[in-house]
């Protein structure tokens, strides 16, 4: 999405490695417009698919799947994280172990907000090991929902995430910017999805 990949170009900076900041727009601060933008992709890439529900995990996951889910016309559920994993009758759990911050997160979903009825569409904002979606899809199964599919803001694809979600069954992720690599501090694109 060539508006969201001029605002990574203008706004985000690289620092570490492979880390990219984008909290201009994203994870602090947020751009509405550009939020909004984003979510109408979501919604013409996986338009007439039957989404009943998005599902995210918060923080930042949260905006971007609100406006997917606005422009899809159906509710947003966030996982909310927890620091133990603590068994329920009421929730559905996952552990998600997190490369970038070497700790363990262990996010829930209350069971009256998924059910086998549904048809889940996952959004998050970044895709660079994949836990997130791996968690989030450990979750769906748990409730013997359907996964229609993943929508991701930023894709680093120079990082496994993608090949872990293929490699754990989810089909038909699209990323709204696909990145190929950091190169003297500068973001190189994947040719964009159509
Ligand atoms: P994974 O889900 O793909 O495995 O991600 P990973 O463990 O590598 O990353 C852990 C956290 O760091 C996630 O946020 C993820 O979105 C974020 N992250 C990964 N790479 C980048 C990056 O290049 N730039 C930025 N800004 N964030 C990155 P989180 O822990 O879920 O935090 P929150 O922001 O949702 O609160
Ligand atoms: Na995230
Ligand atoms: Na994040």
């Amino acid at each position: 999405m060539k508006a969201l990949e001029q605002r990574i170009q203008e706004d985000g900076r690289v620092i570490e490695p492979d880390i990219l900041k984008v909290d201009s727009f994203l994870n602090h601060q947020i751009d509405p417009v550009l939020m909004q933008e984003m979510g109408k992709e979501f919604a013409r890439l996986f338009a007439n698919q039957g989404v009943t529900k998005i599902l995210t995990v918060e923080a930042s996951g949260i905006a971007p799947a609100v406006m997917a889910g606005l422009a899809l016309d159906v509710p947003v559920v966030f996982a909310r994280k927890s620091k133990s994993r603590i068994l329920s009758d009421d929730a559905f759990t996952a552990d998600v172990y997190s490369f970038t911050k070497q700790t363990s997160n262990a996010i829930r979903i209350d069971k009256r907000f998924l059910s086998a009825d549904d048809h889940v569409l996952l959004i998050d904002d970044f895709l660079a090991n994949g836990q997130a979606l791996l968690g989030l899809k450990e979750i769906a199964d748990q409730a013997g929902a359907t996964i229609v599919g993943a929508g991701i803001v930023i894709e680093k694809s120079f990082q496994p995430g993608r090949q872990n979600a293929i490699d754990a069954g989810l089909e038909n992720i699209h990323s709204l910017a696909r990145i190929a690599v950091f190169e003297d501090g500068q973001v190189k694109f994947v040719n964009e999805e159509a």
